[in-house]
């Protein structure tokens, strides 16, 4: 393949801050490079004031594919890009993290002999029941250049059988846009927007296993009305399970307000000034542990078990959350804790430095396709 060209594939909320860095990067060493925006994710909140505050460029392409089954939408983005990879002939297709969008773009773009960058690669959970998990596997084995954030991930890929010459340990481009607009989170500020004079809580909530089913929501609606005894609590709720938890009498705490997603400059200073944060996302696990904010995952298993071992987070059931919360308020924030290996803000740099020498046609041996 001739081109030199690396087009970026991003789909979903969490992609775009993973994104920010690599293009910033890339862009700075001259690398001639186009972002394609699926529109998995399309509501304002949910997208756009991602482009706006984290200085993305706007995409070159946005296909527009919009919300779907599972099958739908994974072919509405595999349609969408064998087209454009078809007219474009990128020689690298970048992916991010484990949603839809990824896997798509992956196998499209395997399919077409174009060679794939995984950003977030080596990640498991080992529970299969979660769509995510199913994407990472697929994504890894098409790879080509395999980014890893956390020494796990390495452990993982090479019993999974990829070849350790694909695979470079980086670090975590989210924790570079965190660290990167860290003077923009102002904890303050959130306080004053959001009415809050004592303890709050943060909370986020999109899972399937805890909002698609009734019997779930009306469980996490329980845990989350416990913690509203002891502290305000926030929940700047994703789209996906809204109408379910307000069935199950989510907004009916006097303590717990449900507002809508915020942009990710006003939810991080949000989180930054909380004395916990309840979560079931990926990103915000990790966020949390470089804030030094307590986080309590409500998910059975997580595939970022370095924010447990380096970080702030500890894994909960909805039972038990109301307790464990209780204790979490008492003790405080840490004074001091480990932060896991190379998240350090230069994950970007280091991704685009073998990205470069990859399409250059300058790859160290061994890295070339299988
Ligand atoms: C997706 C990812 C998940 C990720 C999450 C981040 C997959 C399989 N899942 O889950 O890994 O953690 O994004 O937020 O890719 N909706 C809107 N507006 C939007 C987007 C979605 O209203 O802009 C609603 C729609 O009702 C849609 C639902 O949310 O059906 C779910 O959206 P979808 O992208 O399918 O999955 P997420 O739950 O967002
Ligand atoms: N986020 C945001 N506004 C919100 C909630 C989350 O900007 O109201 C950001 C969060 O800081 C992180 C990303 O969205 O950068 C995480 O996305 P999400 O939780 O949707 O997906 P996951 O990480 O679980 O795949």
């Amino acid at each position: 393949m001739s081109s030199e060209l690396v087009i970026h594939v991003t789909g979903a909320r969490p992609n775009f801050p993973k994104a920010a860095p690599v293009i910033r990067a890339l862009g700075a060493r001259g690398v001639a490079q186009e972002l394609v925006h699926t529109g998995q994710h399309y509501d304002d909140a949910m997208a756009k004031v991602f482009f706006r505050q984290l200085a993305l460029p706007q995409p070159d392409v946005d296909l527009g594919v919009g919300s779907g089954s599972h099958a739908r939408q994974t072919a509405a983005i595999m349609t969408g890009l064998e087209e454009l990879f078809l007219a474009r002939r990128p020689a690298l297709v970048v992916v991010y993290g484990d949603v839809n969008s990824t896997v798509g773009a992956a196998i499209v773009a395997a399919k077409l002999g174009i060679a794939i960058a995984h950003v977030e690669a080596g990640l498991r959970s080992f529970d299969r029941t979660m769509p995510e998990e199913i994407n990472r596997v697929v994504t890894d084995q098409l790879a080509d250049l395999l980014f890893a954030t956390s020494p796990d991930a390495l452990t993982h890929l090479g019993n999974e059988g990829v070849r350790a010459g694909k695979v470079h340990f980086v670090g975590n481009p989210m924790i570079d846009t965190l660290l990167a607009n860290l003077d923009r989170f102002d904890a303050d500020q959130a306080r004053r927007d959001h009415g809050l004079n004592g303890d709050y809580v943060v909370a986020t909530l999109h899972r399937p296993s805890n909002v698609d089913d009734p019997d779930d929501a009306a469980e996490l609606v329980k845990a989350m009305h416990s913690v509203a005894d002891i502290a305000e609590v926030v929940v700047p709720l994703h789209p996906r399970g809204r109408a379910r938890l307000e069935a199950a009498g989510l907004f009916s705490h006097d303590r717990l307000r449900v507002i809508d997603p915020l942009g990710y400059v006003e939810f991080l200073g949000l989180v930054r000034g909380a004395n916990a944060v309840v979560t079931d996302s990926g990103g915000v696990q990790e966020e949390t542990t470089i804030l030094g904010v307590p986080c309590l995952t409500l998910r059975a298993n997580t595939e970022r078990p370095v924010t447990i071992t380096h970080g702030t987070n500890r894994l909960v059931t909805r039972a038990e959350l109301g307790f464990v919360a209780s204790q979490v308020l008492s003790a405080g924030r840490a004074a001091d804790w480990p932060v896991p290996p190379l998240w350090d803000g230069r994950a970007g740099e280091r991704i685009a430095e073998v990205i470069e020498a990859y399409v250059h046609g300058k790859g160290a041996a061994g890295e070339g396709r299988d």
